[in-house]
């Protein structure tokens, strides 16, 4: 399973590079302003070149299909790593699925988004993303459980050998992170503020701190030895 930051936050990208677990990254349009990231091509290369050659995903912002196909060719020549996201379907509710077939045929890497529902999930992966992005959070706020749905996409596209991942995201406990990967999940995008949370634990802190004691204790009986020592040579005699 890989794990990505849902995030545009260049320090938490590079801290967490550092420690090996990112995998990728993905951002929307709340994400990049809420980072300060306000003009879309100049971050979405700068993210992009940080990342080196793990993926970036960034989301078109038209809603109308017809220029979100162009807007995702852009995106897509902009970084050999970007991943051009678009929503299952438009504000209105109309289908933007062509949009991710016509971008998959010209071997564009499509992340279909927002989506909420198992069926959502399996017409954007037949329509040819390359990951389908189901959204645990909003799932779980409407009341529905997103383990359920992570489990039973995962295991459609695997007895019909669908190629695309699940990219789980929408976030908002740590719960939510074990929840998703025994539910299935290739990925997991995590928001970063989670990381120390996983990272850390009570137990942990105390259980280092005793070794750290013990070694300490086990040094001072080292040079204690070694005076003692010293002062028996025959020379000090
Ligand atoms: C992931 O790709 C999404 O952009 C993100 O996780 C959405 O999360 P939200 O429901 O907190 O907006």
């Amino acid at each position: 399973m890989q794990i990505y930051l849902d995030s545009a936050d260049r320090r938490e990208i590079e801290k967490w590079t550092r420690e090996g677990i990112v995998d990728g990254a993905t951002t929307n349009p709340s994400i990049l302003f809420k980072d300060g990231v306000f003009d879309l091509e100049q971050g979405a290369r700068e993210l992009a070149r940080l990342l080196g050659d793990r993926p970036l995903s960034v989301e078109v912002t038209s809603d109308d299909p017809a220029r979100m196909l162009a807007q995702g060719r852009s995106l897509a020549r902009l970084a050999p790593n970007i991943v051009v996201k678009i929503p299952v379907t438009n504000a209105r509710g109309e289908s933007c699925l062509g949009v991710v077939h016509a971008l998959g045929k010209e071997g564009v890497a499509v992340n279909t988004t927002a989506i909420l529902s198992f069926n959502q999930a399996i017409l954007a992966a037949k329509a040819g993303a390359a990951y389908v992005s189901i959204f645990a959070g909003r799932i779980a706020d409407e009341g529905n459980d997103p383990a359920v749905v992570i489990r039973n996409v995962r295991a459609w596209l695997d007895a019909w050998g669908y190629t695309a991942r699940i990219i789980v995201g929408s976030v908002r406990a740590v719960i939510d992170i074990q929840s998703a990967a025994l539910a299935g999940a290739h990925i997991i995008t995590i928001p970063p503020q989670f990381l120390p949370k996983m990272v850390d634990h009570k137990y942990t802190r105390e259980t280092v701190a005793q070794f750290n004691r013990d070694a300490e204790r086990a040094l001072e009986q080292m040079s204690q030895a070694r005076a003692v020592g010293v002062a028996a040579s025959p020379g000090n005699r």
